[in-house]
């Protein structure tokens, strides 16, 4: 019997069966023989949420849930943030490999000669209240995008999807940008191309009536922090949502307005908003108790803690915490900050948490930061999605070329009536 084999006995019918381990897993489809009858349709696995179920086979993106690390392309996370530009970061994800010089200018001269959106996106912003929320801003923009590029529908084309690639990458932190502009009721700024990714995206949202906007250089490291560490993720639900509605071959914008709703959740990237409602709701220090005793009585979440993978500290929260400092530097100290420590400290020595492996993870410390930078709540999640739209391509792409994927289609167990007739009376 060869070593990296599994052996199932059905004690139904006594029948024994051989599967292959390959990778660390089965092939569910490898169940499918194993039968009562004839007409008996085979053996699945139920694992709703995915909690054991290995989707695709991915090279991009590996964390270790248990030791709390994360690496792109086998670059460990907090190097990434502490010596690269997010577009370099943004071409490893892409590519696999770290650019030379010359590939990261031309890679740069690419996305800035895509950064600017076409027109009728203002009037599509334009129609929308000042105060829809920015995510579904952001939505509709993208699949209103995927009219005005009808090409980007030729998705089987190598050339077509690096096209609309370095679109996407390139036009995302507009489209945040002018959602920002649209809810504060301010004119649209286009894109400078003297600016860095990051710095540009904090011209389009701050610049006002000076010749030519500066970026304060702290202010861009932060943010351009911020974006390596939202990069990606490996298979989370916007990335599980991109790689979904992309299976059925619909074109990227399409595909990424999905990815955008999916982001929106408050358990997944919309956490970010909902960890600031709460610690404006918890106040201060002195409620903190009583906050945590409402936490263990299931009647709120602890929001911005846990997390499917990290049964760990998240390093990228690690990273913000540390970089929030630097912020608050420019910006004045965020008051509360002290609030989001001491509720750290509590929930890590307090059994209910620590029984649960309930960890701080990357929405956490980010609202915090980005709330110091000026930003409002409810824009926190675009500017999740703006660095995750490389993510969700990069996913994407190595969906498109994987010979192995078809169409997402999963099964079910019905549960539900057998045949019955409509009555006669009908
Ligand atoms: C992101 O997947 C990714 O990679 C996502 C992400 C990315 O970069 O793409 O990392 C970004 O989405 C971060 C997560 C942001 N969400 C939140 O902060 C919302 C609060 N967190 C939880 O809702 C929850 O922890 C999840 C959704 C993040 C994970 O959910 P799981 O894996 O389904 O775990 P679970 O809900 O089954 O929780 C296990 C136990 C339960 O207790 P028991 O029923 O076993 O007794 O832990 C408890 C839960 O009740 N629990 C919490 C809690 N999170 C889990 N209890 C209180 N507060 C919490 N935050």
């Amino acid at each position: 019997m060869p070593e990296d084999t599994l052996t199932i006995t059905d004690n139904r019918t006594g029948k024994t069966y051989t599967a292959p381990i390959k990778d660390g897993a089965i092939r569910a489809m490898d169940l499918r023989p194993i039968k009562t009858s004839e007409d008996d349709f085979g053996l699945m696995s139920y694992d709703p949420a995915f909690m054991n179920t290995a989707s695709c086979i991915s090279r991009i993106t590996f964390i270790d849930g248990d030791l709390g690390i994360l690496r792109y392309r086998g670059y460990p996370i907090d190097q990434l943030a502490e010596k690269c530009s997010f577009l370099e970061v943004a071409y490893l994800i892409l590519h696999g490999e770290l650019p030379t010089a010359a590939q990261l200018s031309s890679f740069e001269a690419e996305v800035k000669q895509h950064s600017m959106v076409p027109e009728f996106i203002k009037r599509v912003l334009d129609a929308m209240s000042p105060e829809a929320h920015p995510m579904g801003m952001l939505a509709t923009c993208l699949a209103a995008l995927a009219t005005y590029y009808p090409e980007s529908r030729n998705v089987l084309d190598a050339g077509n999807r690096w096209l609309q690639t370095v679109r996407l990458i390139a036009k995302v932190p507009t489209l945040g940008a002018y959602a920002y502009r649209r809810k504060n009721e301010l004119p649209y700024v286009g894109p400078d191309n003297d600016l860095t990714y990051a710095g540009n995206f904090m011209n389009m949202l701050w610049k006002m009536t000076e010749a030519k906007y500066q970026p304060h250089p702290d202010l861009e490291w932060a943010l351009n922090v911020l974006f390596i560490l939202h990069a990606d993720h490996e298979q989370n639900c916007s990335a599980n949502a991109m790689r979904s509605v992309s299976s059925s071959q619909a074109d990227p914008y399409a595909s990424a307005a999905a990815a955008v709703a999916a982001l929106w959740g408050p358990l997944h990237g919309g956490a970010n908003e909902e960890v600031l409602k709460m610690l404006d709701q918890i106040g201060s220090m002195e409620n903190i108790p009583a906050f945590i005793e409402k936490v263990k009585k299931r009647e709120v979440m602890l929001m911005g803690f846990g997390h499917r993978i990290y049964k760990n500290y998240d390093p990228r929260a690690r990273i913000i915490k540390a970089a929030a400092d630097k912020v608050f530097a420019v910006t004045g100290r965020n008051p509360k900050l002290e609030i989001a420590i001491e509720l750290e400290r509590i929930a890590l020595s307090d059994d209910f948490f620590i029984s649960r492996k309930l960890y701080p993870n990357v929405d956490f410390y980010s609202g915090i930061i980005y709330q110091a930078l000026g930003f409002k709540p409810d824009i926190f999640t675009v500017l999740f999605a703006i660095p995750r739209m490389t993510g969700w391509l990069a996913q994407w792409r190595e969906l498109i070329t994987d010979k192995e994927q078809k169409i997402a289609r999963p099964r079910q167990l019905f549960l539900g009536y057998g045949h019955r007739d409509v009555p006669a009376s009908r």
